[in-house]
């Protein structure tokens, strides 16, 4: 330590008796592997997401109050709007620096996203889902969902064509729940869309109550994985269930996620320097009498928007309800999925009667499920995604649309239960040919990942 921060720390150790639990945070072991620093993108993602988002917040005004604006784009100046996308175009054109920080901050939404997915793919690829950290792992998926939501609402707050696009959909989804569709609607919505009430509403659950429950969850998340500890990957000749190797907190980690931090944050700015992400100005603001046909939402919405696409519009009556094409492609199916992640360790665990706890990370193809499982649920939301693009792909191919949306209902079908099934007995011969079957506790997995290490000692 500097002498200053020892100065600093000596006097505050004075007063609050910081020395032992804080030499416990500091030699806390973080293992050296690149896929451990995608769930730390993220969270600096979130950092210059709050950060970016407390200064739009002094500008933005969230009313769909028509409104005339007065602002220097020759285009629109005289023109009545609703006050939100009036306010955004005026921050894009005339707040000196808030063009950037929309943009920084719209480019770190999209980081958060991927870096929460990809490190949530690490984690369910690895099996550090496992027992004892099946919890952390579950406040993961409520971290993803709150994240979606939190993109969705940022995505909405601009009004312009596409927000109101999206809030529409959103609104018919909610809509189409049987029983409680309509009051469900008018408790979100306060009423049939497009009402006034939706953008103070969304802006109040944007700024407030979902990075509030985020932050809250994160940091639970972290506390958790302090006292838990990283799970790592196998090392000959370490018994990665009794020890962890890696880099102290203090200072080897803090320097280098320091040094993470800074790329993340400089990295952003510069995309947002080149990338014109959301310019307001050339979408225009919504009027709902005016139904765009060219409507994309941001990507990781894709898949809701493609399952949307490719369900057929049809409805079944049955005995006292109405079950929806909408309600089936925008709950029923995100609901597998989702239910899908939920349950995945509970299965797991029963399946390979797994006993004891795991700290060691695996190669998924040493456990046929998993490798079946995530290919299958993966290649099914790829394909969705995909089915988002119909009418680009229709417009720059000529196949009629009908027909690519036929065609992504057929692979959406066929080819996850395929690739799965392919994978599964892949993963499975592999085993075989190694004389294995799937280890049901770690010290049996750790036997195996030894004996084959030392029988590849050079013969000298
Ligand atoms: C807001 C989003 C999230 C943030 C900021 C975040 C942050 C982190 C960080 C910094 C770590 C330690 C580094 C690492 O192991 O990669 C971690 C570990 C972990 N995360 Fe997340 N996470 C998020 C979402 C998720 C999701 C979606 C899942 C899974 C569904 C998840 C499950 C876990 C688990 C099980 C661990 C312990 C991993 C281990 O010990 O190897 N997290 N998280």
């Amino acid at each position: 330590m500097t002498p200053l921060f020892a100065l600093l720390f000596d006097q505050l150790d004075d007063r609050l008796r910081l020395r032992r639990p804080g030499r416990a945070v500091a030699n806390k072991v973080f293992p050296h592997h690149w896929s451990f620093l995608l769930g730390e993108v993220a969270l600096f993602s979130l950092i210059v997401l709050v950060a970016t988002g407390i200064f739009l917040t002094l500008f933005y005004r969230p009313s769909t109050e028509p409104v005339i604006y007065t602002g220097s784009n020759p285009l629109y100046v005289g023109t009545s709007m609703p006050a939100a996308f009036e306010s955004i175009l005026r921050m894009s054109e005339d707040v000196p620096g808030a063009l950037l920080i929309r943009r920084i901050h719209r480019g770190a939404s999209h980081l958060f996203l991927a870096a929460t997915v990809l490190h949530m793919l690490r984690i369910l690829l690895t099996g550090a889902f496992r027992k004892p950290r099946e919890l952390n792992y579950h406040l993961g998926i409520v971290l993803l969902t709150l994240a979606i939501a939190e993109g969705f609402l940022g995505y909405s707050l601009p009004y312009d064509s596409l927000a109101g696009t999206g809030i529409r959909i959103a609104y018919s989804e909610v809509l189409s729940f049987p029983f409680v569709g309509d009051r469900l609607a008018f408790w979100i919505f306060g009423g049939e869309f497009p009402t006034g009430d939706v953008i103070p509403r969304f802006f109040a659950f944007h700024v407030l109550v979902v990075p509030g429950i985020i932050i809250g969850t994160v940091s639970l998340h972290l506390l958790l994985l302090v006292r838990q500890k990283h799970t790592q990957f196998p090392r000959t000749g370490i018994d990665g269930h009794r020890m962890i190797v890696g880099k102290p907190l203090w200072p080897a980690q803090f320097a280098e996620s320091a040094t993470l931090m800074l790329w993340t944050a400089g990295l952003l700015t510069l995309a947002a320097v080149f990338i014109p992400w959301s310019d307001v100005a050339l979408l225009g603001p919504y009027v709902p009498a005016e139904v765009g046909n060219n409507a994309q939402p941001d990507w990781f919405m894709f898949w809701l928007e493609g399952v949307l696409r490719m369900i057929p519009a049809l409805e079944w009556d049955l005995p006292g309800l109405t079950i929806s094409g909408p309600f089936i492609a925008g709950v029923v199916l995100p609901g597998l999925v989702f239910g899908a992640l939920i349950a995945y360790p509970f299965i797991e665990r029963r399946v390979y009667h797994l006993s004891g706890e795991w700290h060691v990370l695996q190669n998924p193809l040493d456990i046929p499920l998993r490798a079946a499982y995530a290919i299958g649920t993966f290649s099914f939301v790829l394909i969705a995604s995909a089915a988002a693009t119909n009418d680009q792909l229709s417009r720059l191919t000529g196949i009629p649309i009908e027909t690519a949306t036929w065609g992504f209902r057929i692979a959406s079908m066929f080819v996850p239960p395929v690739l799965a099934f392919l994978l599964y007995r892949y993963s499975k011969g592999r085993l075989r040919r190694r004389g294995l079957a799937v280890a049901s506790s770690e010290q049996e997995a750790d036997s195996r990942f030894h004996e084959p290490a030392s029988e590849q000692q050079p013969v000298t």
